[in-house]
């Protein structure tokens, strides 16, 4: 039995899954992953910007840096491995998609797959395309585009006047306490887990995959390299998302 065939069967009898994905799974729509080639912004690293400190020294910069993220992901679409994974958590109810991406990307295949962007999908670390206030903390939708040609032009809070931040989780904050708490209970539930495009080097997240192991659920990864997962894992396939993850959700009927 091939390897996709083991993970595929692994994933068909787990009665609840969780599927944790990272940048991995969206550099086959073409977004930039934060630690592999092209993971840098001109000279900066995303660990430097990435920051509440680095925001509250040169918030002009940071929000740049999220204009010009905001511009890549609004050219690019949901892969295969997206899609497949929208279409998968349709059809079997006890599916849930936990990502570490900001890119919006798993929202948009569930709506084109027809079924609510936000069901059974949770965004472990926000969106690029929500915004909070840095005063009264107001969070909401954003999605016209940011002039960071200088701090005045920055967007700033209908209600308090204050500046308007990223609504995404940066180095050194908590995540937020419903996000995570849920996350938590999904892999305390879960049977087997699907680890796609991640590092898994940034916590909580990666500890959500460890711990669906250590209760004895199926642990199957897909990614080009070696993570700190690896050895945790029942199958590990070193393949490309967009190339592997159709066929291990593919039900017994579509092959
Ligand atoms: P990383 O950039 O750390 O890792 C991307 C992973 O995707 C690497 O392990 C690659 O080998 C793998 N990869 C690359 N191309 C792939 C492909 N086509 N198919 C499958 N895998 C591929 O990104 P994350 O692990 O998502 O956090 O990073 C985790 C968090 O660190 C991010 O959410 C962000 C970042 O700092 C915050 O901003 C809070
Ligand atoms: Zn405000």
């Amino acid at each position: 039995m091939s390897q996709v065939e083991r993970a595929r069967r692994l994933l068909a009898g787990a009665g609840e899954v969780m599927v944790l994905t990272g940048a991995g799974i969206s550099a086959d729509s073409g977004v930039p992953t934060f630690r592999g080639e092209g993971g840098l912004w001109r000279e900066h690293r995303p660990e430097e910007l990435a920051t509440p400190r680095a925001f509250a020294r040169d918030p002009r910069l940071v929000w740049e840096w999220y204009a010009w993220r905001r511009e890549v992901v609004s050219g690019c679409r949901p892969n295969e491995a997206h899609r497949a994974l929208a279409r998968w958590a349709l059809r079997r109810d006890a599916v849930w998609i936990v990502t570490q991406n900001v890119d919006g990307l798993h929202a948009v295949a569930a709506r084109v797959a027809g079924g609510s962007p936000t069901d059974r999908l949770i965004e472990l670390h926000g969106s690029l395309f929500r915004v909070r206030c840095t005063g009264c903390g107001e969070r909401r939708a954003h999605r016209r585009p940011i002039d960071a040609t200088s701090e005045a032009t920055l967007p700033r809070c209908e209600a308090c006047g204050s500046l308007l931040r990223p609504d995404v989780v940066w180095f050194g904050e908590p995540l937020p306490e419903s996000v995570i708490s849920g996350a938590v209970e999904v892999a305390r539930r879960a049977d087997a887990c699907l680890v796609v495009g991640t590092s898994a080097v940034v916590q909580p997240a990666a500890g959500l995959a460890s711990t669906v192991a250590q209760r004895g659920g199926a642990l199957i990864e897909v990614n080009p390299a070696v993570t700190s997962l690896t050895t945790l894992a029942h199958v590990s396939l070193r393949t490309r998302a967009a190339a592997t993850v159709p066929a291990l959700v593919a039900s017994e009927d579509a092959r």
